[in-house]
């Protein structure tokens, strides 16, 4: 695969399988999801958009510069106890949103559903607070998990491969490319 000096210099000499999602079918894509969200919502309505640390920052930047609503932004981060490789189903929140959510219109913004068990154990945390409504909106979704609920919005149908890129990671690395490729 070849890159332009720019995308290698932050490859750390590794090449990608392929590239999955090009920098420009991503943003046309977010573009389109924010306008689904903006029509979702009544002219004028408040919204709360929670962003899942760190994989969703770079998606959650771009798509909220493109909702047309009044909002406000936090963040959760979420984390399974144990391993990477081995979820216990377990997961507890290291970082807390300072939002109340009650009586709120809330969108929880995730960068990639696979086993969908974050999901299933944060939706009851956060239903919990009262929101007057919580919607889920994923960049990718693999379509392997049972979701206890679905996900409203979804950017693209993800392939079971490992995805990094534009805010996705494989220990920590390749957050900041603009594209989404497969390792
Ligand atoms: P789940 O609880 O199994 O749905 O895991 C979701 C989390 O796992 C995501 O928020 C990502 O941080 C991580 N993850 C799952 N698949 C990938 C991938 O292909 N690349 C990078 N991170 C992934
Ligand atoms: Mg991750």
């Amino acid at each position: 695969m070849s890159t332009s000096p720019e995308v290698a210099a932050k490859q750390a000499g590794r090449e990608f399988k392929r590239i999955v999602y090009s920098e420009e079918e991503i943003q046309d894509r977010v573009a389109e999801m924010a306008r689904e969200i903006t029509d979702a919502y009544e002219p004028g309505d408040e919204i709360l958009v929670l962003g899942l640390l760190k994989g969703s920052f770079i998606f959650m930047a771009d798509l909220v510069r493109s909702i047309h609503h009044p909002l406000q932004l936090d963040f959760l981060v979420a984390s399974s106890y144990g391993n990477a490789t081995e979820s216990s189903g377990e997961v507890r929140l290291l970082y807390d949103p300072e939002a109340s959510l009650e009586g709120r219109s809330v969108i929880l913004v995730e960068d990639i559903i696979d086993s969908g068990t974050t999901l299933n154990r944060l939706i009851p945390l956060l239903e919990a607070r009262g929101p007057k409504s919580l919607e889920v909106c994923a960049l990718l979704h693999k379509r392997v998990a049972t979701l206890d609920r679905e996900v409203r919005w979804v950017g693209f149908d993800a392939p079971l491969e490992f995805l990094v890129g534009y805010g996705l990671d494989y220990s920590e690395n390749y957050r900041h490319l603009p594209f989404i490729g497969s390792i």
